[in-house]
């Protein structure tokens, strides 16, 4: 561990007046939920284009779901670790403090955090794939229950339409409200920490390029380099269920 860096970024985030933390599946990666793009990850064994676009789902709604389904079983199993824990906890010591996330997990709003702007959406939620409005919202901490919809088979709507998960997919925009709140959080903060993404996705991977050109310190918190490395003002190279903690810890 770098303690010079850790100190340096303790000591900013104290006279911090607003801090804003962008996560990614990294953050997850030690509560057992696979990222993407690591060794492990989720696009090295199944393909994006068969299961995370639009187009996958009007090809084959019963295959998407299904792979929802097994990421919710394995989301459903998993428990918030310390650095989700230590993040809900910071969110106390800035006096304007924002957590924006790529994860559709849920995991920082079951390790307390609140106001959590997840600008990928939430694998708990389903929505009308037609658009009708219903959103079916399952995202309470004893997740995990069944969808509607027999075994491996797309869930219904009310109004006849299918159900699809209330993800962003590839190709598909954010949703408005939820990215414009990010880019004013960036644009204002004093301090902002990159954990665990591979700032590889747009426009999430823009928000720390925001921070750091409003002249914000921008960490990064990553167990390897990233396209945002270079433009990082502080790299702490480590895992975000450890290295979050000891920064919580010099505060
Ligand atoms: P990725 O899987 O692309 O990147 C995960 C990052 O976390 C990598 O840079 C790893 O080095 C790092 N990492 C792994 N374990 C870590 C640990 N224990 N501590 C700290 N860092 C660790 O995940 P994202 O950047 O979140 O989008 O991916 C962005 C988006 O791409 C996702 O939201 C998803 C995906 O396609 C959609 O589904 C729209």
């Amino acid at each position: 561990m770098d303690l010079d860096a850790l100190d340096t970024l303790a000591a900013r985030m104290r006279s911090a007046a607003a801090i804003v933390v962008l996560t990614g599946a990294g953050i997850s990666a030690e509560s057992g939920v696979p990222t993407f793009r690591g060794q492990d990850g989720l696009w090295r064994r199944y393909s994006a284009a068969e299961l995370a676009t639009p187009e996958a789902f009007s090809r084959d709604p019963d295959l998407v779901w299904q792979w929802y389904r097994w990421r919710r079983s394995l989301i459903g199993r998993a428990i918030p670790n310390p650095g989700h824990l230590s993040l809900a906890r910071l969110q106390e010591r800035a006096a304007r403090f924002d957590l924006v996330t790529q994860n559709v997990d849920g995991l920082h709003q079951r390790a307390g955090s609140a106001a959590v702007i997840e600008l990928h959406g939430n694998i708990w939620r389903s929505r009308c794939a037609r658009g009708c409005g219903f959103v079916l919202d399952e995202t309470t901490p004893a997740a995990g229950s069944e969808l509607p919809g027999e075994g491996g088979a797309a869930p219904a709507c009310p109004c006849g339409a299918l159900l699809r998960p209330d993800v962003v997919w590839f190709g598909e925009p954010l949703d408005e409200g939820r990215i414009d709140l990010a880019v004013r959080a960036a644009r204002n903060c004093d301090v902002f920490l990159a954990i665990g993404t591979s700032a590889l996705v747009y426009p999430a991977a823009g928000l720390p390029l925001i921070a750091a050109g409003a002249g914000a310190l921008v960490a990064e918190i990553n167990v390897d380099d990233t396209p945002l490395t270079p433009h990082a003002g502080l790299v702490l190279r480590g895992k975000a269920a450890e290295m979050i903690p000891a920064i919580e810890a010099r505060l």
